[in-house]
């Protein structure tokens, strides 16, 4: 965008000000001193100083919530021709990231934002955000199985903390299990079903500390309402 946009926009002065300051060589860009119209910064890059001071754009923060479909990264540039949880999001303006993974083969909610704050709150192993998961499981656990998931389990050296997990349905050679962990290990539903020997055939998100996917369609996203994005702001 253009300097004296990104000024206005950082409460510095009105657009036809700003191009004031800018000629008067108040400004500089990484460093350099602007003192021409028609320079456009990066408002994600580019570090802009005023008389020697730092500005920042005040940024409208959005909250998406996605129901991710098999079959696509949660990167944000696609390496290898691999499909973005991004390219399902269009019409937004804003640089949204999503916050934390969902493996490839895994569907279901994942959150995209803005917002960096509120990701590390959502993500960081200290706030124990429990989320909850559906998998469908080779075979059907029994009570002793379900209780090493509960008491927690060795993987990639660590033992996991406890989980929930409750066996939903039986069907004959599969069952479908509701699991709730609070940390967020590479793969680690996968993981803690494999040790138990019931490997994952499907697995699913369906919410995040209460934040439910409920029926929204797959591939579809909508944005967070603004009660529950306070209610995420007060976890
Ligand atoms: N656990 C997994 O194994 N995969 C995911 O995508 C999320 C949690």
């Amino acid at each position: 965008m253009r300097l004296q946009h990104y000024m206005a926009k950082s409460g510095i002065a009105s657009r036809r000000k700003s191009e004031s300051i800018i000629l008067a060589g108040r400004v500089m860009v990484n460093n350099q001193i602007v003192d021409r119209l028609g320079v456009k910064v990066d408002p994600d890059r580019d570090i802009v100083h005023v008389d020697n001071r730092v500005i920042k754009m005040e940024r409208h923060k959005i909250y998406i919530m996605l129901n991710k479909p098999v079959g696509y990264v949660t990167t944000m540039k696609n390496k290898h021709d691999q499909k973005i949880v991004l390219d399902l999001i269009r019409g937004v303006e804003e640089r949204i990231f999503p916050v934390g993974r969902l493996d490839q083969d895994t569907s279901g909610l994942l959150l995209l934002t803005n917002d960096g704050y509120l990701a590390h709150r959502l993500t960081h192993p200290r706030y124990e955000i429990t989320k909850v998961y559906e998998a469908v499981v080779r075979g059907i656990p029994n009570n002793s199985k379900l209780m090493k998931f509960r008491k927690g389990l060795k993987i990639d050296g660590r033992v996991t903390a406890r989980a929930y997990v409750k066996v939903l349905k039986r069907y004959k050679d599969s069952s479908l299990l509701e699991i709730a962990i609070h940390e967020g290990r590479n793969r680690q539903v996968r993981k803690m079903c494999k040790y138990i020997g019931h490997p994952v055939i499907e697995l699913k998100r369906i919410s995040i500390s209460g934040l439910a996917l409920d029926d929204l369609p797959i591939g579809k996203w909508r944005y967070l309402t603004k009660d529950e994005v306070g209610y995420l702001s007060r976890l």
